[in-house]
C-alpha cells in the first residue's frame, strides 16, 4: 500500500467507527422508554448552520447576555485569573464559533501573555474553521484544535502541555445536562484537571419563564428546524426513513425545576426503519431531544462545592439573565 491508500483507508476506518457509534446511540435512545436522542448529534453541517440562525433570533438571549459579560468585564475576569495563575493554557470545551472566547483571547494577546488555545469540539467543521480563521484574526495566537469528545481531548491537551489550565465551559453547555449528570460531569472534570487549575463556566439563570420558553420556541421556526434536522441527519447518515413532517416540535419550561426541555411528538402511530431496524411510534409518543437547565446563582455555587471546586467569583450581564463564574480545583 502506498501512503495515499493508507491515508484513505485510515480515514474511512474512522468514518465507519463514527457511524457505528452514532447508530448505536440512536438505536439505544429510540428503543428506550421514554425515547430520547442525544443533543450532541444536532451539530452536523446543517445543524451548525441552523444553530447560527437560532443565535441571531431576537428571542434567543443567552449568547448576547454572555457576550456582554465576556466583552464588557474581560479585564476583571482575566485579572482575577492571572492573580491565581500567571501562565496557563486555555482549553475550551465546545468552542463553537469561539466568538465569546475571542474577547478573552484578544485581551490576553494584547497584554503580551503567551499561551496556547486548545479549542475542543465534537464538530470537525468547527475545529477546522477555527484553526484556520483565528490565527488570522488574532495575530500571535497559537491554536491547537482538538476534534472529539471532551475528556479524550482534555487528555490530549494535558499530554501536549504541562502548563496549568484555564478551562472555558461557556454558553449553555453545562445546562445541556440533567442536574445529576452535570454533577457527575463536574466531578470527572475536576479529576481530570490538576490542583489550582481554573474553570470559567457559564450558567443560564432562572428568569421570567416566558422569556426562557420563547428562546426555545422562536417565531421564525429555526429551533423547530434544528430539532427536525436530527431526524433528517439520521435518514441520510444511518439509512433511516423518518417522515419528518409526522413529528411536532414541543418545547417546555418548568420554572420550579429550571428544566427547559424539547420534545418531538409523533403525530400518528408509525414505524420508522433505521439501518434495517424497525422502531415503533405510538400516536403522541415523544422523543426527548434536549434539556437546557436553568440555575439560580446559589444553585451554581452549590454545584461547584458538591463537585469539589472552590467557587471564586461570578459575573452577570446587566439584565441579570446569565452568569459566568470562576471555579478553582
Ligand atoms: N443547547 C443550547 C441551549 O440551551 C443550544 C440550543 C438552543 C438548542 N436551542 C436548542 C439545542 C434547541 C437543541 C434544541 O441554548
Amino acid at each position: 500500500m502506498n501512503s495515499e491508500t493508507t491515508f484513505i483507508s485510515r480515514h474511512s476506518d474512522k468514518e465507519t467507527l463514527v457511524r457505528a457509534k452514532f447508530l448505536q446511540d440512536v438505536l439505544k435512545g429510540l428503543s428506550s422508554s421514554p425515547k430520547y436522542l442525544e443533543s450532541k448529534y444536532f451539530y452536523d453541517n446543517n445543524g451548525d448552520r441552523i444553530f447560527q440562525q437560532i443565535m441571531r433570533c431576537p428571542e434567543y438571549y443567552p449568547t448576547d447576555c454572555e457576550l456582554e459579560i465576556l466583552s464588557g468585564q474581560t479585564a476583571e475576569i482575566l485579572h482575577l485569573i492571572r492573580e491565581r495563575q500567571e501562565t496557563f493554557d486555555l482549553v475550551e470545551l465546545g468552542a463553537g464559533d469561539a466568538l465569546k472566547s475571542s474577547y478573552l483571547l484578544k485581551y490576553l494577546i494584547g497584554q503580551g501573555v503567551s499561551f496556547t488555545y486548545y479549542p475542543i469540539d465534537i464538530s470537525s467543521n468547527v475545529i477546522e474553521s477555527l484553526t484556520h480563521r483565528l490565527p488570522a484574526e488574532i495575530p500571535g495566537l497559537v491554536v491547537k484544535g482538538l476534534n472529539g469528545e471532551y475528556f479524550n481531548m482534555l487528555e490530549q491537551a494535558a499530554m501536549q502541555s504541562s502548563n496549568p489550565k484555564l478551562v472555558l465551559f461557556l454558553g449553555s453547555n453545562i445546562g445541556n445536562m440533567f442536574p445529576d449528570d452535570a454533577l457527575k460531569f463536574c466531578i470527572r472534570l475536576r479529576e481530570s484537571l490538576a490542583p489550582g487549575d481554573l474553570l470559567l463556566v457559564g450558567f443560564d439563570l432562572k428568569k421570567d419563564p416566558n422569556t426562557v420558553l420563547a428562546a426555545y420556541n422562536d417565531k421564525q421556526g429555526y429551533t423547530k428546524e434544528f430539532n427536525l434536522n436530527l431526524l433528517t441527519r439520521i435518514n441520510r447518515e444511518l439509512d433511516g426513513d423518518f417522515d419528518v413532517s409526522a413529528f411536532q416540535h414541543y418545547p417546555t419550561y418548568n420554572p420550579e425545576s429550571g428544566a427547559c426541555e424539547s420534545y418531538l411528538v409523533s403525530s400518528r402511530k408509525q414505524q420508522v426503519h433505521i439501518d434495517g431496524q424497525m422502531i415503533n411510534f405510538e400516536a403522541t409518543e415523544t422523543i426527548h431531544m434536549e434539556i437546557s437547565q436553568k440555575y439560580t446563582p446559589a444553585e451554581a455555587d452549590q454545584l461547584a462545592k458538591d463537585a469539589g471546586f472552590v467557587p471564586l467569583e461570578s459575573y452577570v450581564d446587566s439584565k441579570g439573565w446569565f452568569l459566568d463564574t470562576i471555579w478553582q480545583c
